[in-house]
């Protein structure tokens, strides 16, 4: 396996709309990322400072509190029954999980991993990085026979689509009935809008039973702490047990003050509502922009991005925005039937967005 096995990196190739939105005399509105832009709440800085002087190495499966902070936060914030701390692991970031999910469970040429028809590159990019085939499932398709492993994702990335209890409850039939393992993307399910999104360990998807079921979750959006790489999965403990195994192994670690800012991250909600009402607020103003300016946004109910379309090439969309300073995603990295949408994100500072809202307008 090298580089080479792999698809070009997307974002390179938005090299020369960057360089013509960066030219704009009023600086470049870049939309095309959905890195977190507002301040890492001061009682994670603090939490993260504070075992600043212990020497020894992390626990690949998390410290106790941890394990603990994270099943109070999930039943606190997302009405998911407590569930076993033993099935709960901390991730560096939820990309390298993504990334190395399918080889950590043995999957391998022959396997089939089932990923939404748009979706986050790094499903297929865990998919090949295992040697195994993927397919692409519209909402509602069944995995085909074969089918090891099935990622979900609600809210979803780019397209922002919600998929409710009942939508999630009837995908993990689908999959349970090919033995496929589900793991649930769900590092979007803090900032719902207009839809209601759900967690699969919730009992009303889960049916009560977590066996084959994995939630992962990420603190990069919710709290703003991208840069601390903190994330998790949790759900069936069995499959949970032998990640922790195989982590240990390959020396999966996350950094002993990334668990403790995690915990002070997981134990405050206040921190998590008050940037979700900042995203909010750049979405109030941006979704009605972009209408205004001729796009239609589609789905869009929850997560990050705006899901945008003028009814033309998304590559055509992405010149006409970087024209105007504005830089967005063609639809295309997520999927072949992407091709005529941009993904706009609202991570960009209220300044920024204020900026992008004026220039729709003229
Ligand atoms: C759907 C989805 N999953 C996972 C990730 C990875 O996030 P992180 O590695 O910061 O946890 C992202 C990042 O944008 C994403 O959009």
């Amino acid at each position: 396996m090298t580089s080479r096995t792999l698809p070009d990196f997307p974002w390179d190739s938005l090299t020369d709309h960057a360089a013509t939105a960066r030219a704009h005399p009023g600086g470049v509105v870049d939309l095309s990322v959905g890195t977190p832009v507002d301040p890492v709440p001061e009682i994670v800085q603090r939490a993260l400072a504070s075992v600043a002087e212990v020497p020894g190495y992390p626990t690949v499966h998390g410290t106790p509190a941890l394990r603990d902070a994270v099943v109070a936060a999930l039943t606190r914030r997302f009405g998911t029954p407590d569930c076993d701390p033993a099935a709960v692991m901390p991730t560096i970031g939820s990309k390298e999980l993504v990334a190395w999910l399918p080889t950590l469970l043995g999957i391998g040429p022959g396997d089939v991993v089932a990923i939404p028809a748009l979706a986050y590159p790094t499903y297929e990019v865990g998919a090949t990085l295992a040697g195994a085939t993927t397919v692409r499932l519209e909402d509602g398709e069944a995995p085909p026979p074969g089918t090891r492993l099935v990622w979900l994702n609600s809210p979803s990335n780019p397209t922002g689509r919600v998929l409710d209890a009942d939508a999630l409850a009837k995908a993990v039939a689908a999959a349970r009935a090919v033995g496929a393992v589900v793991a649930s993307d769900e590092c979007y399910l803090a900032l719902p809008w207009t839809g209601e999104p759900a967690s699969v360990l919730r009992d009303d998807v889960s049916g009560g039973d977590l066996t084959g079921l994995l939630a992962v979750h990420s603190l990069s959006k919710s709290s703003s702490l991208a840069g601390y790489r903190a994330a998790f999965v949790a759900g069936d403990g069995r499959i949970v047990g032998d990640l922790v195994q195989t982590r240990k192994h390959a020396g999966m670690i996350v950094p002993r003050p990334v668990q403790a800012a995690m915990i002070a991250a997981l134990d405050d909600d206040e921190h998590v509502a008050v940037q979700r009402e900042r995203y909010r607020a750049r979405r109030d103003v941006l979704l009605p922009a972009l209408t205004g300016a001729g796009f239609r946004v589609d789905h869009s109910e929850a997560g990050l991005y705006l899901w945008a379309t003028r009814g033309e090439d998304a590559w055509d969309t992405v010149a006409w925005l970087a024209a105007r300073g504005i830089l967005a995603a063609p639809g295309t990295f997520y999927g072949p039937t992407g091709g005529r949408h941009v993904r706009i994100a609202l991570t960009a500072t209220d300044e920024r967005i204020a900026a992008a809202v004026e220039r729709l307008a003229g």
